[in-house]
């Protein structure tokens, strides 16, 4: 059964010496990432539809659910990153755990969370682009902004705004850190005025009923907030660009997540605390919230933090995406060809240029929003094997040093693999049937392709 076959931690460690990535990110620059990744369209959009048809008010205890389970998740991948700290996260996780077909099985369902995601909230970049230019008075024809399915030609904003990271993320890393940093300060600024405005109008009384869905309500309101916090995981993809990754890396994630978890759960109490829970259902929710308070200028405001949030999701989807497949080439799963650096800016130019071609063509044409809610299923799935993972590195190799090792991991990982089972199976039945399809069609390449070109079975060389 060689697809069960494992690669070798000291493979790994050898490959990340072959061609070096730049080691130039901080624990800062971690935790300033995982902003620019996390906090996107769960919090700019998700939240109102999430209060006013899944949770109610208790859409908080929906954020808290997913911040648990994440909590446990997260001390999973500090451990791993910080074991193994080379480019391609889960995937490598995966491939030297549980062996290369669940290491396939996980680079494969990484495209859903990072390719198909950068997609979809390319899609939801363009509407808010579009929205402020309406609030100038700019109108963009429809033919412009919506794909051939929704009666335009082209989504051009969301086209753009892919091309555009991609170009910044082919320029270098530290490049691609520096705007990352500019727009996270502009989307957390947002968020704080937003919660400094609408703070005030907060009436306890729309918090009553705290309930209106039931528990189930809170668990349903969790399976789709989950994307809120999809991204975390990524951070551990730029192991291989970290300085000292044995110290930032951990600091960074658990830094990361504990600001996001803050963030979200302030933001849904201002918003169901103004405004009654029913009349949340929009899109744009705090700019809603900001109009109900009579604040008109609040929502042009908004939607600039909202643009700028949803530019380092982009961003970093796409950095995330071009890191996990890198490793992939680098293991023969995919072409090898695609395992280069440039020569001047070290990235892997290749890579990013064909998945930033592939993702501006899908966010450009199709209707990728219907299937946006994969994501969460390829990324939990993710998750599920990582806290398997953690257990069996830690009984085949005992001994190799973890400078950050999961505290009680054989209770943190497996509560973490229990709380990600609960929320995989409340997704949608629809988002499982998705899963299973895409789970299939990788499958297939891997018997195809991958399974026969793979490094670990046919000697070492690397095109
Ligand atoms: N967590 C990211 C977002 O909410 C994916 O957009």
């Amino acid at each position: 059964m060689d697809i069960f076959e494992r690669k070798p931690y000291q493979e790994f460690m050898h490959d990340s010496q072959d061609k070096k990535l730049n080691r130039v990110l901080g624990a800062f620059d971690i935790t300033i990432m995982g902003l620019g990744i996390i906090i996107g369209t769960g919090i700019f959009v998700l939240t109102g539809i999430g209060a006013a048809k899944y949770a109610g008010p208790g859409l908080m205890l929906s954020f808290v659910l997913a911040a648990i389970t994440c909590a446990f998740v997260c001390m999973a991948y500090s451990e791993l990153a910080t074991f193994l700290p080379v480019s391609g996260s889960s995937y490598t996780y995966a491939y030297a755990s549980l062996g290369e077909i669940f290491g396939w099985w996980v680079g494969w369902s990484l495209i859903l969370e990072y390719s198909v995601g950068a997609s979809a909230v390319a899609g939801g970049w363009s509407a808010y682009f579009v929205g402020i230019l309406h609030s100038c008075g700019i109108e963009l024809p429809k033919v412009l902004t919506a794909v051939p399915a929704d009666g335009g030609i082209i989504n051009l904003p969301a086209f753009v705004i892919v091309l555009l990271a991609t170009g910044c993320l082919i320029l270098g890393v530290r490049e691609g850190a520096r705007v990352n940093r500019v727009l996270v300060v502009i989307k957390i600024v947002t968020i704080f005025a937003f919660l400094f405005f609408a703070g005030p109008h907060i009436d306890p009384v729309n918090w009553q009923p705290f309930l209106p869905f039931g528990l189930d309500g809170v668990v349903a309101g969790t399976a789709v907030l989950f994307f809120a916090y999809l991204g975390f995981d990524a951070l551990s993809t730029a192991a291989e660009e970290t300085k000292n990754p044995e110290r930032n890396m951990p600091i960074g994630i658990i830094s990361a997540l504990a600001i996001c978890t803050v963030l979200y759960i302030a933001v849904c109490a201002a918003m169901t605390g103004v405004v009654p829970y029913p009349e949340l259902d929009t899109a744009a929710p705090a700019s809603y919230v900001l109009e109900y308070i009579g604040l008109r200028a609040g929502s042009a405001l908004i939607g600039t933090g909202a643009l700028c949030g949803l530019s380092t999701v982009v961003l970093n989807m796409l950095f995330a995406q071009s890191r996990a497949l890198y490793s992939m080439s680098r293991d023969g799963l995919i072409p090898k060809s695609l395992y280069t650096v440039h020569e001047k800016y070290h990235t892997p130019y290749r890579l990013l240029l064909i998945i930033g071609i592939i993702v501006s063509l899908v966010a450009g044409f199709t209707p990728i929003h219907i299937v946006a809610e994969a994501c969460s299923a390829g990324t939990i799935f993710a998750f599920l094997c990582s806290c398997v993972g953690i257990m069996v590195l830690r009984r085949i190799y005992p001994d190799i040093p973890r400078s950050f090792k999961c505290p009680a991991v054989y209770l943190v990982a497996p509560l973490g693999f229990i709380f990600c089972a609960f929320i995989f199976a409340h997704l949608s039945s629809h988002t499982l049937v998705l899963f299973v399809g895409w789970s299939i069609l990788g499958g297939i390449i891997y018997a195809v392709y991958g399974h026969k070109h793979s490094r670990l079975r046919n000697g070492k060389e690397v095109a």
